[in-house]
């Protein structure tokens, strides 16, 4: 694909046959049903249309008066998640470009909040005992790259041991926030997770409210991958304490089903955003309405697409009970998926199926096989799974979020599997 900047324009034949011959084969074909690395789901078939109407429109969802109809979309949305966990009316939030980014927003409030007035004037240079904040081992990368760009320090990020159901052990979170109080330290914030990224597990959410509460500590939940079940009666208990949270991260381009980009942010108090974000230059001077949130001073961005159609429409469209049953559909997929590993003696589960995800190994072979395999079975066509590392086991992962995967996707990977393992040389 390597050619000169053009001077000149070229036909949308040309580039329509090059789409064809070569960005369409050599993407991804992620909404295959046996594509089941990651928590990359196929995508509902009306959210790029929804985008593609969003980019013709093409409004700047930073200031209303660029953007008033997105604007009121993005209130509703919000105000549906908000509702779905039991947020109180106070709640603020801002659509992201995913967790990570919304992780990022979250942080950015909770540092700001415990740094108090002179947080934006004086950020982390005045001398003061360094703040720290605690998560699970089982958390996700994007914590610590939040921690680093906030100039924390990722030392300063403690990762708690998880129990044999991989939540956080909150002996061990209580054990760190004394020991670190006495040296001196500044303990600001938790991270608990609704879905780990492996194993999908839900710390105990309402114990680590009450212990955030009691310590005065920030509660931030990182539900980019599991909080949206919430939606399904099955999960809803288990994550009825995000009302709880200070923050709470989601991700509508996972289990909504929204195409790339859709994450979520929703903070208690929307006020602590707009401490963290607000700007207010003058070539940006526009009339203020109460009715209207100017999501320039809710996060990062300014110039912003209308993200908010897309999800807006999926939950319209679709409603909340589909996205509940089909939640459960993708769970009844790993448990069926866990309950042949069980009884094929070729394979070994790495962790009890809470969620969407299996965790597994071929028993028979050592850690660098396993990838090896992992490797083997995608080049051979059949299937696209993930590597996983569960408590220091390697293995591999299915992670079920495609409307299409039946249960004879998973029995003809296991059959795979089994096939490849059963030939030397590993
Ligand atoms: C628990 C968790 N947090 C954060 C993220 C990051 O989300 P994104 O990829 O949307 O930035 C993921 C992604 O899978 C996740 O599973």
């Amino acid at each position: 694909m390597a050619e000169p900047l053009p001077r000149q324009g070229q036909p949308l034949a040309t580039l329509f046959a090059e789409l064809e011959q070569v960005i369409v084969p050599n993407s991804t074909h992620t909404a295959h049903p046996r594509f089941l690395p990651y928590v990359q789901p196929s995508p509902n078939a009306l959210s790029p249309y929804a985008d593609h109407v969003a980019a013709t429109l093409n409004q700047n969802c930073n200031l209303w008066p660029l953007s008033p109809a997105a604007n009121a979309v993005e209130q509703v949305v919000l105000r549906w998640f908000a509702d779905l966990f039991g947020l109180p009316a106070s709640t603020g939030g801002i659509l992201t470009s995913g967790g990570s980014m919304a992780n990022f927003v979250a942080l950015t409030a909770a540092r700001d909040h415990a740094l108090g007035e002179t947080a934006r004037t004086e950020g982390l240079q005045s001398s003061r005992p360094p703040l720290v904040l605690y998560t699970s081992e089982e958390t996700h990368s994007s914590i610590a790259k939040a921690v680093s760009m906030l100039g924390l320090g990722t030392r300063y990020l403690r990762h708690i041991p998880t129990d044999e159901h991989f939540r956080i052990r909150l002996d061990l979170l209580a054990q760190a926030v004394a020991e670190d109080r006495a040296a001196g330290l500044n303990p600001f914030c938790v991270v608990g997770s609704a879905g780990t990224v492996t194993t999908g597990a839900t710390d105990p959410l309402e114990a680590l409210a009450h212990f955030c509460r009691q310590h005065r500590l920030w509660l931030h939940i990182d539900g980019a991958y599991g909080a949206l079940a919430a939606l399904s009666p099955r999960f809803q208990p288990s994550l009825a304490a995000l009302a709880l949270a200070d923050s709470v991260s989601l991700d509508p381009h996972k289990f909504l089903f929204c195409a790339y980009e859709a994450g979520c942010v929703l903070v208690r108090d929307r006020q602590h955003l707009h401490h963290a974000f607000h700007a207010h230059p003058s070539y940006l001077t526009m009339s203020e309405d109460p009715d209207f949130v100017d999501f320039a001073n809710h996060g990062p961005q300014l110039s912003r697409a209308f993200k908010a159609l897309k999800v807006w429409w999926s939950l319209k469209h679709f409603g909340a009970d589909a996205y509940a049953q089909v939640i459960e559909q993708m769970h009844d997929l790993a448990v069926y998926m866990a309950e042949q590993v069980l009884h094929r003696p070729a394979f070994e589960l790495l962790a009890p199926v809470v969620f969407n995800c299996v965790c597994f190994r071929l028993s028979a072979l050592d850690a660098a096989a396993n990838r090896r395999v992992l490797t083997a079975l995608l080049d051979s066509g059949t299937a696209f799974l993930g590597p996983a590392s569960v408590k220091d086991t390697t293995g591999l992962r299915a992670c079920f979020m495609n409307l299409r995967t039946t249960r004879a996707d998973i029995d003809r990977i296991l059959d795979h599997l089994e096939h490849l393992a059963s030939q030397p040389g590993w």
